[in-house]
């Protein structure tokens, strides 16, 4: 981080916040639908059927499913042609020894361990991991036991049961992979609550804007210092 950095930086690019907040809104939406297929709701009077109450939960899980993976190619794609920024969360620079300098500068200083936070210009190095561990891994692992899940209600021969029915003996049997799936919710479910937490808590105490940086796309710093 150099001086020059103190004024203001472009970093989030608009399809990079476009995305964020709807692959945000997308990952809320199936984790109540999910949570609601795994404990649906008791309905007592009248006709099942005519309700449809878990068949209208199960659309809004299978639509923002295709929210989620098509979104997610998208941004594979943004990480292709955007800015440096745009390949940070698919590509944590492991390889460097500074990079894991920074995560563990990080943790002390999430731990308030360290007097004096550093200031990043894209993802800090732990951040960058954790998005990459939680969110990357987490929601492939969603989208492929989600679409093997789906091609079994699809049928055989489906596009979805094509593509993805491999996944089922993978793992045992359907039983299995709805288990799995449940699991991979939670994780997930983690990550956006240590991520909000943190995203907060660096937006008040850290030498530079957060929050708004995923609105506007502009880091802004705080003070002069290098
Ligand atoms: C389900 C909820 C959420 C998920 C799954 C999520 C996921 C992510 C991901 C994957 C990134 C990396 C972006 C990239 O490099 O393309 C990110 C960054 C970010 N998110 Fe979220 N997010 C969620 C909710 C929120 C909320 C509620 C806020 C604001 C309070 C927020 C603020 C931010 C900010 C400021 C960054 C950039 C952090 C930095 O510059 O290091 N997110 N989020
Ligand atoms: C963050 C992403 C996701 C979350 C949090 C999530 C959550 C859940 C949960 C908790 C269940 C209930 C599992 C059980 O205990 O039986 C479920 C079921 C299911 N999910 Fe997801 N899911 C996600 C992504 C997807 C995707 C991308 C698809 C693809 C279309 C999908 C398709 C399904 C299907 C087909 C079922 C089984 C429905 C049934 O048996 O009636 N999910 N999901």
């Amino acid at each position: 981080m150099s001086d020059k950095a103190s004024t203001p930086i472009y970093v989030y690019e608009k399809p990079v916040r476009l995305w964020h907040w709807i692959n945000a809104l997308a990952l809320v939406i199936l984790a109540v639908s999910g949570y609601l297929i795994a404990a649906p709701p008791v309905i007592t009077d009248g006709e099942a059927s005519d309700h449809f109450l878990l068949g209208s939960i199960r659309f809004v899980h299978f639509s923002a499913g295709y929210i989620l993976a098509i979104g997610l190619l998208g941004r594979i794609y943004w990480a292709l042609v955007g800015n440096r920024y745009a390949r940070q969360l698919f590509a944590p620079e492991v390889h460097r020894r500074d990079w894991w300098q920074g995560v563990w500068h990080e943790i002390l200083w999430y731990l308030f361990l360290v007097p004096e936070p550093r200031k990043h210009i894209g993802h800090n190095p732990l951040a960058g991991m954790a998005m990459f561990l939680f969110f990357v891994l987490g929601s492939l692992f969603m989208i492929v036991t989600g679409f093997a899940l789906y091609g079994e209600g699809l049928g055989q021969g489906s596009w979805a049961e094509r593509g993805f029915g491999w996944v089922i003996p993978l793992f045992g049997q359907s039983q299995d992979v709805h288990s799995w799936h449940h699991l991979g919710m939670w994780y997930l479910l983690l990550f956006v609550l240590i991520h909000v937490y943190i995203v907060v808590r660096e937006q008040l105490i850290s030498r530079q804007s957060m929050t708004t940086t995923m609105i506007d796309g502009w880091r802004r710093w705080k003070d002069d210092r290098p």
